[in-house]
């Protein structure tokens, strides 16, 4: 599947085994050829660059509204100093000289574009991320959502690699044996829902996994442990762009982790008030360990314990 502009947000389902590979992160070669030794110094990065204020930089806007365009990705909307980093850290790898030499190079080889989405779209994910706050949701927060619905409906948000989503899959298929809920699980990276409708895994992202799951959920493969046919099929995968795409309503759980990192203070805010109100009342909103929402009670949620917010009722925070 292809990143382009032109595809229409669509489901995912899972695939059939072999399809998918585990891809994990692509790490882009330091580039020997162009910018490398022997070449004239005139060609080769400037390291200089790296300081360099690349907002102030006349081929921003454009680099911008290029990315835009091509991979929904608004740049303005992520922290301007993890943002310089990475993109400073981009060029070099790739061995432009500057970000109008690198623009030239997106143009001229749109595959190039996969390759800045990989690595501007951190994918590191893991089973049971945080395992005892997994163990609070098993024991207390999705019990209390049955006690109040027996069919749940779950997003999580920025999902990557399925870890976080699979993991949820399997707490509800234990709860609730046969029961089939509405599990969504989004990102804005195609190549990452396509390996996690795809199921397979890495021993290093499963060591949380406990080995009764590993036999329950899991059929070893050469390659590593793939997901069982009955829980991959328990999850529907989607591209959504968490900042421009409109979100569905009536989650009882909402799992948002280790995304809004890189977004600017605003673009959490908002971001935070439309999960609140993507939620029933009394649903819950899971967030990383770092992701304190501060002004949860202006937004309609209270703070249930660390990482957890729950949806008061209706008549509480403004409507987006
Ligand atoms: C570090 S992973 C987090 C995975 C999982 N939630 C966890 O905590 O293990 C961050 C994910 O957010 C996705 N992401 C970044 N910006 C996004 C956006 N604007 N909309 C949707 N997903 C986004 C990235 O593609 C990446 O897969």
């Amino acid at each position: 599947m292809e990143r382009d502009k032109g595809d229409a947000p669509g489901t995912l389902h899972p695939k059939r085994p072999g399809d998918a590979k585990p891809t994990g992160k692509t790490e882009l070669p330091i580039p020997t050829g162009a910018n490398g030794a022997g070449q004239s110094p005139s060609n080769m990065f400037n390291p200089s660059i790296l300081a360099k204020n690349i907002f102030a930089d006349p081929s921003y806007p454009a680099f911008r509204s290029k990315i835009l365009t091509n991979t929904g990705l608004d740049l303005d909307l992520y922290k301007s100093n993890q943002l310089q980093r990475r993109l400073n850290s981009i060029i070099h790898r790739h061995g432009a000289t500057d970000l109008e030499a690198y623009g030239r190079m997106l143009e001229e080889n749109p595959q190039l574009l996969h390759k800045f989405l990989d690595f501007f779209t951190i994918n590191v994910s893991e089973f049971f991320r945080n395992p005892d706050k997994f163990t609070f949701l098993q024991e207390t927060v999705i019990p209390g959502l049955l006690r109040e619905a027996p069919v749940l409906k779950v997003w999580s948000a920025g999902c990557s690699i399925g870890a976080e989503v699979y993991s949820l899959a399997m707490i509800l298929s234990e709860l609730t044996p046969g029961r089939r809920h509405q599990i969504i699980a989004t990102d804005i990276d195609r190549r990452i829902l396509e390996r996690a409708a795809g199921g397979l895994y890495r021993s290093d992202e499963l060591k949380n996994v406990s080995p009764q799951r590993l036999t329950r959920f899991f059929s070893q493969e050469p390659e590593g442990f793939r997901l069982k046919p009955e829980l991959l099929r328990s999850v529907t995968f989607r591209y959504h762009n968490l900042l421009s795409d409109p979100f569905e309503r009536g989650f009882h759980l909402i799992t948002c982790r280790n995304v809004v990192i890189y977004f600017t203070a605003q673009a959490k805010e908002s971001l935070y008030e439309r999960f609140a109100h993507s939620l029933v009342p009394g649903g819950i909103l899971f967030v990383g360990g770092t992701e304190t929402i501060f002004q949860h009670r202006a937004i309609g949620l209270e703070n249930l314990a660390s990482f957890f917010y729950r949806r008061l009722p209706a008549q509480s925070g403004k409507n987006p």
